[in-house]
């Protein structure tokens, strides 16, 4: 820049026969352009920085858009939750003592006759409704257990109310077995609205 200036300075002198007047003009004038030019210059470069700049930050969104182009990113998707619920496997005339049970899929429980087992470690919330098929005159306990523990224990009082509800979230290992027993036995109603068995699991670990 600053050697065109000087060449620019020197060629109009020594064409300069005219005014000193016309000449500082002149050389005002040029140095006047030549600031314009190097703003120019410099307001070129910024602006060629700003684009690199600002490629450079859109074109991995971009290229992450087209690497999951057959992969659209999904909402997420609500976690289903696990739940078993078990129907009445006894004569709707028969007097029980031991509830056996039947299921449609085995997941996190087994099935084996009286017995519940449990699949899976892991958390799980437990719910039973036992209804009485008839007004009898005995209480009776309906309880829930593993082999080395009482979960629930419920009463029912046969001649007032015949339906008995129980939830609890429980703790379960794999292999612990879950039996659920009603004394003195009783007839016990086997609809699916009636009587049931539910477990949802919570959390394994
Ligand atoms: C899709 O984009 C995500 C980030 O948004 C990235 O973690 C993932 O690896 C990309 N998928 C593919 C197949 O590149
Ligand atoms: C119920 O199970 C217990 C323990 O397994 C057993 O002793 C009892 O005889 C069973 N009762 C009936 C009616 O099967
Ligand atoms: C059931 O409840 C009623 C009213 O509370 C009571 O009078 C009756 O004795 C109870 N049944 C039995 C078998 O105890
Ligand atoms: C049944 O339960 C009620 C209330 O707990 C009690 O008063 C009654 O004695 C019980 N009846 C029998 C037969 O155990
Ligand atoms: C549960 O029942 C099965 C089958 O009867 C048996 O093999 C297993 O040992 C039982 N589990 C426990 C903890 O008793």
């Amino acid at each position: 820049m600053s050697l065109s200036a000087e060449y620019c300075s020197d060629k109009t002198g020594d064409r300069g026969g005219g005014g000193g007047v016309a000449l500082a003009h002149q050389r005002r004038l040029i140095r006047g352009l030549l600031v314009w030019a190097t703003l120019l210059t410099l307001g070129l470069a910024t602006s060629i920085t700003l684009q690199f700049i600002q490629r450079e930050s859109p074109a991995p969104s971009k290229r992450q858009i087209q690497e999951n182009v057959t992969q659209p990113p999904q909402p997420p998707q609500p976690k289903e939750i696990p739940i078993m619920e078990f129907s009445p496997f006894w004569g709707d005339t028969e007097m029980v003592e031991n509830l056996t049970w039947k299921t449609v899929r085995e997941d996190f429980f087994k099935v084996q006759q009286q017995l519940l087992m449990n699949q899976k470690d892991g958390q799980y919330f437990l719910y039973l409704q036992v209804t009485l098929a008839s007004h009898e005159k005995a209480n009776h306990t309906i309880t829930v257990e593993t082999h080395n523990r009482k979960i629930l224990n419920g009463r029912i009082n046969g001649s007032k109310l015949s339906t008995l509800f129980m939830a609890k979230g429980i703790s379960l290992a794999k292999g612990d077995n879950l039996t659920v027993t009603c004394n003195p036995k009783a007839k016990i109603r086997t609809r699916h609205t009636e009587t049931y068995l539910g477990v949802i699991k919570i959390n394994s670990t």
